[in-house]
């Protein structure tokens, strides 16, 4: 087992190098091979990870706990009212009480200046696992799954459709460090960030990937390999939400707009999925979705990162 991430923070996929992506998806492969073939080492035997959710989860959370017992850590969840930063005691207090029990410390926030605040003060590793920025986490399943399906990563087309969110900036960064071709359809208005635009495409100069951006969906889905979309509304825009579906209604993922796919295009969505939204049941049940698999891949993926963080 190499050393390289041994230690590190990951705040969002342009934390690590293309080389670095390839490992933890390599490593993610392997253990999850072992696994299945009846193979249960236990790598972090006797370490502890705090798990803190300060918004709700299901795949995370749950992922994140098998991931922990699987590599034989045991898990410490802090969510809602119990949520480690929530008793007014500063952040940085909080987190130099974590370290002293936890050997890394996983946090799911809102701003992403506290996930930045808690790694910046804390010794041990901080993993974000989700702020309104970014979602490394999903994007290394769903390069895993992407990977797992189609072959190869490198060259591939990905279409993300919908909202500029944490998720779209995820795509912009996965895909810059794994040479995919990415193309975003946001309506006007919610286009993603600047400077995640900006890091992706000084990231994607030198993989040789292509990143457009488009209002229109049918352009970007065009002969795409991989199409994904994600809510239109995030946590924390629940009150949006209502005014948002107007907008973004161009942008639901059904029938027709698969249609002009690539054949053999797989969908991807991270999940919790708003049927009738941002995508039909037809295409979330359909053929071309695999997104039971990217769910399953959060916990080989993790299982893969914290080895490498850890161990
Ligand atoms: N995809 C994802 O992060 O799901 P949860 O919000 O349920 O954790
Ligand atoms: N963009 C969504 C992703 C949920 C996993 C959110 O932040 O709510």
């Amino acid at each position: 087992m190499t050393d390289k991430l041994r230690g590190r923070d990951l705040l969002s996929l342009a934390d690590l190098t293309s080389a670095e992506v390839r490992l933890v998806l390599d490593t993610a492969r392997e253990q999850k091979a072992a696994w299945a073939a009846g193979h249960r080492e236990q790598p972090l035997a006797g370490r502890a990870v705090a798990l803190v959710f300060e918004k709700p989860s299901v795949r995370t959370r749950v992922s994140f706990e098998v991931a922990c017992a699987r590599l034989g850590a045991t898990p410490v969840v802090l969510s809602g009212p119990d949520s480690a930063f929530s008793r007014g005691e500063t952040v940085a207090d909080t987190a130099r009480v974590l370290e002293r029990y936890c050997d890394a410390i996983v946090l799911r926030t809102f701003e992403q200046a506290k996930v930045a605040e808690v790694a910046e003060v804390a010794s041990v590793p901080v993993v974000n696992s989700l702020s309104d920025d970014h979602h490394p986490c999903q994007g290394l399943a769903d390069l895993l799954t992407i990977e797992e399906h189609l072959g190869t990563l490198a060259g591939r087309t990905l279409a993300y459709v919908g909202d500029g969110n944490n998720m779209a900036h995820t795509y912009l960064h996965g895909g810059a460090l794994t040479a995919m071709d990415v193309r975003i359809a946001t309506p006007p208005g919610f286009e993603p960030s600047a400077g995640v635009v900006a890091e992706a495409a000084e990231i994607a100069a030198s993989t040789g990937s292509t990143i457009t951006f488009t209002t229109d969906a049918r352009e970007a889905v065009a002969g795409a390999d991989v199409v994904a979309t994600d809510t239109w509304a995030s946590m924390g825009q629940e009150s949006e939400h209502a005014a948002r579906l107007a907008a973004f209604a161009p942008y639901r993922v059904d029938p027709a707009l698969m249609e002009l796919a690539a054949p053999g295009a797989i969908f991807l969505h991270c999940l919790p999925a708003h049927r009738g939204e941002e995508v039909t049941d037809e295409v979330i049940d359909g053929p071309s979705s695999v997104v039971f698999d990217e769910a399953e891949n959060r916990l080989h993926a993790q299982k893969a990162l914290l080895t490498l963080l850890l161990a």
